[in-house]
């Protein structure tokens, strides 16, 4: 049993603590966030992050919060840095937050300690900014998904330890050592670096498979046939396959940014990075455009978004393709109503043009099109014909391939699937009003 500090009680910072804990260790924790301490004193959660709840009531015993640092570090073994380093305007990380932790660290801590730096920093950090602090720092970068984490967390795929220090490596390995996972044992930059090359990897993957999708509707193909193929080849992989709205979330898109900041710093090509990023934001632009080209003109057009969450399983809404379509079409004098299972309207707008609905259905009412943007299962479970009720016209932009394109299409939907059938027929020239649904029409 270990003694063990966290600084940052964000979404990554809890759920190590929880895990921790249940691992045997005593775990404080300490953030500068006075509301969020008290509330997670009592067991309450600012996230959604399915089974961690229930965790955390588990090892309550075992965890603390805190918001003074001298508390949680004095007697620490092991000190978890888990603090946010967002983007900069370039792509760079800005790392601000992990100098406040380092520097609490200095201050506070009075047994020889060791660093676990597990937030993602500018590549080099561990060995540039701490040598000669007299620090012992382990670069373990995190790789836990978000709505996955707790899984994620108990089964690891592997677990890097960056560190120069042998002594310091061993050490971390045991205190994870209830784990069973691969340990790579490596020198710092290689584990940073390894970091935003894991995300960036995953990010291809998603780009390639919408660049594949674009490909596959022009050629006919089905593009979720042409992927099934791809993945039962252990050298390919099945993961991050899924062609879509593109990829978003905290850690994708700005990991790619870094590493594409990085290479042109280094002089080295970034030309991959930035392709990757290239292909994500046109897929986003591409669902304004399939609506623009369905619609007519989107002025005064009613559109619902379904889905304001990056991913299903989730309520984070950071570089969510659901909130980027949302607010361009606001822009684009639309009328706008959004609709998600558990990702908060006021967390995206404050005071906003946008209304927010309760279900997926009050969202479609009177819509002339709908867009589908994020893959919960219950967008899934739409019945086409419901949807065709609820609303005014007969578009549909089916980001995850929630719905059957036959049955949307047997609904009397202009269906679009990004490579799963159907290319969106223009409307009627000098449309003004919303289109009809041909279906409709043979109904009444
Ligand atoms: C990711 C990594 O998976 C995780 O290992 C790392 O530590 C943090 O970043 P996360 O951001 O939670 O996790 O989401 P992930 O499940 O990887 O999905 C990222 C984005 O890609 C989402 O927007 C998702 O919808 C999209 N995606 C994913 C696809 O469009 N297609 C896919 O096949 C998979």
């Amino acid at each position: 049993m270990a003694q063990v500090a966290i600084i940052g009680a964000g979404h990554l910072g809890v759920v190590y603590a929880a895990g921790l804990a249940d691992l045997g260790h005593r775990v404080r924790v300490v953030d500068i966030d006075a509301r969020r301490v008290r509330d997670l004193r009592r067991g309450r959660l600012w996230f959604h992050e399915p089974g961690l709840p229930e965790l955390l009531r588990r090892v309550r015993r075992r965890v603390d919060f805190t918001t003074d640092p001298a508390e949680a570090l004095a007697q620490a073994a092991f000190i978890l840095v888990c603090v946010p380093t967002p983007s900069g305007p370039t792509g760079d990380l800005d790392d601000s937050m992990l100098r406040a932790a380092f520097d609490a660290i200095r201050r506070h801590v009075t047994v020889d300690a060791i660093v676990i730096n597990k937030s993602t920093v500018p590549v080099g950090t561990a060995e540039g900014l701490f040598t000669g602090t007299g620090l012992r720092v382990v670069s373990s970068p995190e790789f836990l998904a978000e709505g996955r984490a707790v899984t994620d967390f108990f089964h690891p795929e592997r677990i890097v330890l960056g560190t120069r220090d042998a002594d310091a490596g061993r050490r971390v390995a045991e205190l994870f050592g209830k784990l069973k996972a691969p340990v790579v044992h490596t020198d710092g930059t290689s584990a940073e670096l390894a970091k935003l090359a894991a995300n960036t990897f995953l990010a291809m993957k998603v780009s390639f498979a919408n660049s594949l999708a674009r490909l596959a509707e022009s050629l006919g193909a089905d593009t979720d046939d042409v992927t099934r193929v791809l993945a039962l080849d252990p050298r390919i992989g099945g993961g991050h396959l899924k062609a879509g709205i593109g990829f978003g979330g905290s850690c994708l898109p700005k990991d790619v940014g870094a590493i594409e900041h990085l290479a042109r710093d280094r002089g080295v090509s970034a030309d991959l990075f930035g392709a990757i990023l290239r292909v994500n934001r046109d897929q986003r632009e591409h669902v304004i455009a399939r609506l623009a080209e369905g619609l007519g003109s989107l002025v005064g057009k009613r559109v619902a978004v379904l889905g304001l969450a990056f991913k299903a399983g989730t309520d984070d809404t950071r570089e969510s393709a659901g909130v980027y379509i949302a607010e361009r079409l606001l822009t684009l004098n639309a009328l706008v109503t959004v609709y998600d299972p558990i990702a908060r309207i006021a967390i995206v707008y404050g005071a906003t043009k946008a209304s927010a609905t309760r279900s997926a259905l009050a969202a479609a009412r009177g819509a002339d099109a709908v867009v589908i943007a994020t893959d919960w299962p219950e967008f899934s479970r739409l019945a086409p014909p419901s949807l065709a009720k609820a609303m005014r016209g007969d578009l549909v932009i089916d980001g995850p391939g929630a719905l059957d394109p036959v049955a949307a299409r047997a609904a009397g939907f202009r269906y679009y699937g990004f490579g799963r059938g159907g290319r969106v027929t223009a409307a009627p020239a000098g449309a003004g009003p919303a289109p009809r649904r041909s279906a409709r029409r043979r109904r009444s």
